[in-house]
C-alpha cells in the first residue's frame, strides 16, 4: 500500500506538505471536508483543480515504475500482487500498474452533486469554480474521499480482503495516520503476514513492523526489487 511519499520524488508535495505559494495560508485538513465544500465550493474546487493540474504535469518516478515491475513479475509467476494506494494522482496507473485499488478516489474523476454523474477530467483547468455539470448544471466536486466521508465500498473491501490474505505487506510512503487505510498493515500482521515499512521518516507503525526501511521510496524499492528478480516466491 502506498501513500503520498511515493509521489514525493515526482515533485508532488505530500498531503501534509501540500500548501505552497498561493495556498500557504490554508490548512489542507480544512479544505478536504464536505463541510469546507459546502461553505466555500469555489475555494475547495479551485484547490483540487490546482492539484489536478499539478499532478498531470508530473511523471511517475522509479518507485512507481518498480511497483509496476513487481506487479508484473509476481503476477506472471502465479503469485498475487495487490497494489493499494491512498494517492489520488494516478501516477501508478501512468507507470503501467493495473489494477490499482484507489482507496481515496482520484483527482481526475469529478462528480455532480446534483445528478450524481461522474466524468473523467483530464483536460485543461476548469474555467469557472465550482465547475458545473454539462448534463444538469449542478456543481461538480472532485471524486476524492474527504475526511468524514466513507471510503468507496468496493475499494476498501478489496483492500481488506487482500491484506487479510497476504504473506507480505509493504507500507510505502504513508504517514499511517489516516484510517481505515492505516489499519490494513495491522490486519495483515494479525493474519501472520510479514510486514515492512518504507518511509523517509518514523511513523506510528515503525515500531511494530518486521522491517522498517528508512529512506526514499524511489531508492529503496528498486534495490528491493533487484533481490527478487529471479524468484518472487522467495520474497
Ligand atoms: P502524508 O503526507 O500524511 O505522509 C507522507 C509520508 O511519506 C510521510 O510519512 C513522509 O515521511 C513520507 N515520505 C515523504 N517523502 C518520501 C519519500 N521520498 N520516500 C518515502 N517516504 C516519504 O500522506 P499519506 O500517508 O498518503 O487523505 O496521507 C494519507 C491520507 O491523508 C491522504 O490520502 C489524504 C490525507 O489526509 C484524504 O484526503 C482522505
Amino acid at each position: 500500500m502506498t501513500g503520498a511519499g511515493v509521489s514525493a520524488e515526482s515533485g508532488i508535495p505530500t498531503f501534509r506538505d501540500a500548501m505552497e505559494g498561493l495556498w500557504a495560508r490554508f490548512d489542507p485538513m480544512q479544505l478536504a471536508t464536505p463541510e469546507a465544500f459546502a461553505a466555500n465550493p469555489e475555494l475547495v474546487t479551485r484547490w483540487y483543480d490546482h492539484r489536478r493540474m499539478m499532478c498531470a504535469a508530473c511523471d511517475p518516478n522509479p518507485a512507481h515504475e518498480t511497483l509496476t515491475h513487481m506487479q508484473r513479475v509476481f503476477t506472471s509467476s502465479g503469485c498475487r500482487f495487490t497494489l493499494i494506494t491512498q494517492n489520488v494522482d494516478r501516477l501508478h496507473q501512468r507507470a503501467g500498474s493495473d489494477p490499482v485499488i484507489e482507496l481515496h478516489g482520484s483527482l481526475f474523476m469529478w462528480r455532480c452533486t446534483g445528478c450524481g454523474r461522474s466524468t473523467e477530467q483530464t483536460g485543461v483547468a476548469f474555467e469557472t469554480y465550482p465547475p458545473t455539470c454539462e448534463a444538469c448544471g449542478g456543481c461538480l466536486r472532485p471524486g476524492v474521499v474527504w475526511f468524514h466521508e466513507m471510503l468507496p465500498e468496493e475499494a476498501i473491501g478489496a483492500a481488506q480482503q487482500a491484506a487479510g490474505a497476504c504473506d507480505v505487506f509493504l507500507s510505502i510512503g504513508t504517514s499511517s495516520m489516516v484510517y481505515p487505510a492505516a489499519g490494513l498493515v495491522g490486519a495483515a500482521h494479525t493474519r501472520g503476514a510479514r510486514t515492512a515499512e518504507i518511509n523517509r521518516d518514523e511513523t506510528p507503525i515503525s515500531g511494530s513492523v518486521d522491517w522498517h526501511l528508512r529512506g526514499a521510496a524511489g531508492r529503496i524499492l528498486p534495490a528491493l526489487a533487484e533481490s527478487l528478480s529471479d524468484s518472487p516466491k522467495d520474497f
